[in-house]
């Protein structure tokens, strides 16, 4: 993710990072480079249609948010979207205001505290409501994120929490990921009051043929770059 910010280079590290230096540092970033970000991948991503990640998996294809057709008239959230504001973890809707909520790589792996997120989309779901997300798949985590043959070895502990952090020279952080492992992921869901119904792993298209970032065809043939997980909101009131 680094970049030139103003003609300095942050300093990426892996160093402890909360919620409030999570979210300042993660707005400032998305405020800064959402535009190129969509300059970017606006085009893959499509305007008529839901991608969830890079490999391209379509939701029209897809149907996790439900069988084709069957979302008509409902009242669905997207989280963390790239025009949404950020570092809304306490969403501003009344309780059981949408039938459906999903996010394609937002908000989620930028927070330190991803249940308190789960549990304010529980919040704002009807009953039986399904919340599904993308992220980077926590496998990754254990890699170099490089979309050549470097980013096949592993180099650190897929064990390892410590957020990844990039600094400026005062050492305050301009962006923060936060690394769950599979099992941490399936627990926040399930303290967050949801059923996990499916943990999607795309497979890597054949017709894709662009890198982005660390996810390429090279490393997509061989190992998962991104998880979905689809649940489903239970009948709980916080
Ligand atoms: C990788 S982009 C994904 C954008 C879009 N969903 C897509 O598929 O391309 C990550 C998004 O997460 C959002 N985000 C980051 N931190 C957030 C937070 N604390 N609360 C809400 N959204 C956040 C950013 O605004 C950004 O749009």
């Amino acid at each position: 993710m680094s970049q030139e910010i103003h003609g300095w280079e942050p300093e990426a590290t892996r160093r402890a990072a909360g919620d409030a230096e999570s979210s300042r540092a993660n707005r400032g970033w998305w405020d800064r480079n959402a535009d190129e970000y969509q300059g970017d991948h606006g085009a893959f991503l499509g305007d008529d249609r839901f991608v969830w990640g890079p490999e391209g998996l379509d939701e029209a294809e897809a149907a996790l948010l439900g069988p084709a057709g069957s979302l008509r008239g409902l009242d669905v959230l997207e989280v963390g979207a790239g025009a949404a504001p950020v570092s809304y973890t306490h969403l501003p809707f009344r309780d059981g205001s949408f039938d459906l909520a999903c996010s394609a790589y937002g908000a989620v792996p930028f927070v330190a505290d991803p249940v308190q997120v789960f549990r304010e989309v529980h919040r704002v779901l009807r009953p039986g409501g399904r919340w599904v997300f993308s992220v980077t798949h926590p496998v990754r985590w254990a890699f170099p994120d490089e979309p050549g043959p470097e980013g096949l070895s592993v180099a650190a502990s897929y064990f390892d929490r410590v957020p990844y952090v990039e600094q400026d020279e005062q050492g305050h952080a301009v962006y923060v990921e936060h690394h769950r492992t599979l099992g941490d992921r399936v627990r926040d869901v399930v303290a967050g009051g949801f059923r996990l119904l499916d943990l999607v792993e795309p497979e890597w298209p054949a017709w894709n043929h662009q890198e982005w970032g660390g996810w390429s065809p090279l490393r997509g043939n061989l190992i998962p770059g991104t998880a979905i997980f689809v649940c489903e909101r239970d009948r709980r009131t916080w």
